[in-house]
């Protein structure tokens, strides 16, 4: 079975082919995976401009689209079904994402998968390494930042969420801050290598309170405070600076899936979870080690998906559709794009929570 999948979320225009077998349980194989970064046209702003992300996505879709058919060696004619991020998203860019699969579906007569970016994300690690249901996701990313139980297919239980900030996104105010440029994750990670994390003293805000939920926003502002305190700063200051906030991230990311893995094995009769993380931030090794360090150490599996399919791609989506045409899902050219769209709809709104796509 293969699959054209097309993601325009938010600032990459993305399209891939994937193929899976009848049951697409996985590991499922990339036929082609072609990803175009708006980040140039982005960067004087600090951020994505959504307007600018819609008209860039308008004029490269089709071209990235041939492009995808073409390295995977195949044609409409011989794809099996289309997939499409149908949300959620900055809604000009999915619009322009859904319209063209819709056509693309009309002209043809295949099936229509509308898929969610952020299961996208969350059934990577099926697609790559087959893991297998139920597993624990650390969805970290520049617009969500969530610990879900996942179930199965479509079947999401939250377990916890940012309350302000996603983690992404308070990588990329950090280097706004610090004039480090756009996107800040790698720019910050970069800088910490050989920083002291132990120069400046920065919080672990809702670390001492029960549950799963965290919080990024106190943190970010006692960044902001420490630059303006040590104002103007040397590079030094800089590389400090970001290895603390780093080391701030990942104390909090550790304490986080310590207690997970503690609540999954009281769900799940004291058996270990697989653990995956998900989403741009998983790109970031420091934290990637760190995590991984704390699920052997309870015992437990880490999944981190090759760094190119963490970020933004249409290879997720098109296995996400895949996994879905298994079960002979269609929807057709009825359903809308969608801004927000949360994995667990029962789980009550949070800021931060079912969105996708940072804004300046
Ligand atoms: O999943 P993604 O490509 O897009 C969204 O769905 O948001 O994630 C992008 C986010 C950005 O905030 C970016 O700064 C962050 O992932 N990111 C990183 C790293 N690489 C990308 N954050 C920390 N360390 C990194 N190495
Ligand atoms: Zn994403």
């Amino acid at each position: 079975m293969q699959v054209l999948g097309i993601e325009t979320s938010c600032d990459e225009t993305a399209a891939a082919v994937v193929a899976a077998d009848a049951t697409s349980a996985g590991p499922g194989a990339i036929l082609s995976n072609v990803v175009l970064s708006q980040i140039e046209k982005h960067q004087a702003f600090g951020g994505v401009v959504p307007e600018i992300a819609a008209r860039a996505h308008v004029e490269a879709l089709d071209g990235i689209v041939a492009a995808a058919l073409g390295d995977a060696a195949t044609e409409l004619a011989d794809i099996d079904g289309i997939a499409v991020t149908a949300g959620p998203g900055l809604i000009g860019g999915v619009i322009v994402g859904v319209m063209t699969a819709k056509a693309l579906a009309f002209a043809t007569g295949k099936p229509l998968i509308a898929v969610n970016h952020l299961e996208g994300h969350a059934l990577t690690a099926r697609l790559t390494d087959g893991v297998h249901f139920p597993f624990l996701l650390f969805l970290v990313s520049g617009g969500h930042s969530q610990i879900l139980l996942v179930r199965g297919l479509g079947d999401y239980e939250r377990w916890g969420t940012t309350i302000d900030d996603a983690i992404g996104e308070a990588f990329d105010k950090t280097a706004k801050l610090l004039d480090l440029g756009f996107p800040g994750g790698p720019a910050v990670e970069r800088a910490a290598a050989d920083g002291d994390a132990g120069r400046f003293e920065l919080p672990r805000p809702l670390l001492n309170r029960a549950g799963l939920d965290m919080s990024f926003a106190g943190l970010k502002t006692a960044v902001r405070l420490a630059a303006e305190r040590h104002s103007p700063l040397d590079r030094r200051a800089v590389s400090d600076l970001c290895a603390g906030f780093q080391e701030a991230i990942a104390d909090i990311l550790a304490h986080r899936l310590e207690r997970a893995i503690a609540h999954y094995r009281s769900h799940y009769a004291g058996s270990a979870p697989t653990i995956v993380l998900a989403g741009g931030v998983a790109a970031n090794q420091v934290l990637g080690a760190r995590l991984d360090a704390v699920a052997s150490e309870a015992g437990a599996h880490l999944i981190v998906p090759p760094q190119n399919l963490c970020t933004d791609n249409a290879a997720m989506i098109a296995w996400a559709g895949a996994e879905r045409l298994a079960r002979g899902q269609d929807d057709g050219l009825g359903f809308a794009p969608r801004s927000r769209w949360p994995l667990d709809e029962t789980a009550a709104p949070v800021l931060g929570h079912g969105k996708h796509g940072v804004k300046v």
